[in-house]
């Protein structure tokens, strides 16, 4: 993990370019992020330039980690949920470019967004990765509780159906009541 330089970002045509890219290479190795393969640079750069006008507008955090200024890793922190769910966030699109796996770099990524998530008052996390090719394992060693399954829930961006499975975490003090 030296080296790699985690911050937040703010809409860029350059940084939409650098997600788009990263996104493509996701999905084409199989990842499950909301797309299929293939996915076009247009419509890759046009998800990332949504995302990115929606962090300007206070609505999620989106981190970057960053390799000698290279994108190398993403994770959303969602934060406009509706006016009964004040204490929740939501944790979204968190994707490791394929040459960076196995580095800890995302695990650094879910560390940043928690302690985020409690400096806005956040006490409940919520996450939903597919069954197959997800990453199940990743979020119960960062300590996220599985709330079930839901059988053939999403396609996987090769083909074919998984299922997905719900994680929560209880983060920060108690939940106000
Ligand atoms: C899941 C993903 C983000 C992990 O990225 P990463 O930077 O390699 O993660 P880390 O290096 O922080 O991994 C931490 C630990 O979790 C393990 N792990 C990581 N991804 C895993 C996966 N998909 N399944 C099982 N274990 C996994 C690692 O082996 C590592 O274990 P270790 O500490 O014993 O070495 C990456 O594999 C990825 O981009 N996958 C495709 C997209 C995807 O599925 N995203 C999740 C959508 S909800």
């Amino acid at each position: 993990m030296t080296g790699i330089e985690i911050k937040p970002l703010s809409a860029s045509p350059k940084l939409s370019e650098a997600l788009g890219t990263m996104l493509m290479d996701v999905v084409a190795g199989g990842g499950s992020v909301g797309f299929m393969h293939p996915l076009s640079p247009e419509r890759a750069r046009a998800f990332w330039d949504g995302v990115l006008a929606a962090a300007d507008r206070g609505e999620r955090i989106v981190l970057g980690a960053f390799d000698d200024g290279t994108l190398v890793a993403t994770v959303s922190l969602i934060l406009d949920l509706p006016p009964n769910q004040p204490h929740r966030a939501e944790i979204g699109k968190m994707m490791t470019r394929p040459s960076h796996r196995g580095r800890g770099i995302a695990s650094a990524l879910m560390r940043k967004a928690e302690s985020l998530a409690i400096e806005k008052g956040r006490t409940l996390l919520v996450l939903d990765t597919a069954a197959d090719e997800g990453a199940p394992e990743f979020y119960e060693r960062l300590g996220y509780t599985l709330t079930g399954e839901i059988p053939d829930y999403a396609l996987k961006p090769l083909g074919g159906l998984t299922a997905t499975r719900i994680y929560w975490k209880r983060i920060g003090g108690a939940t106000p009541r």
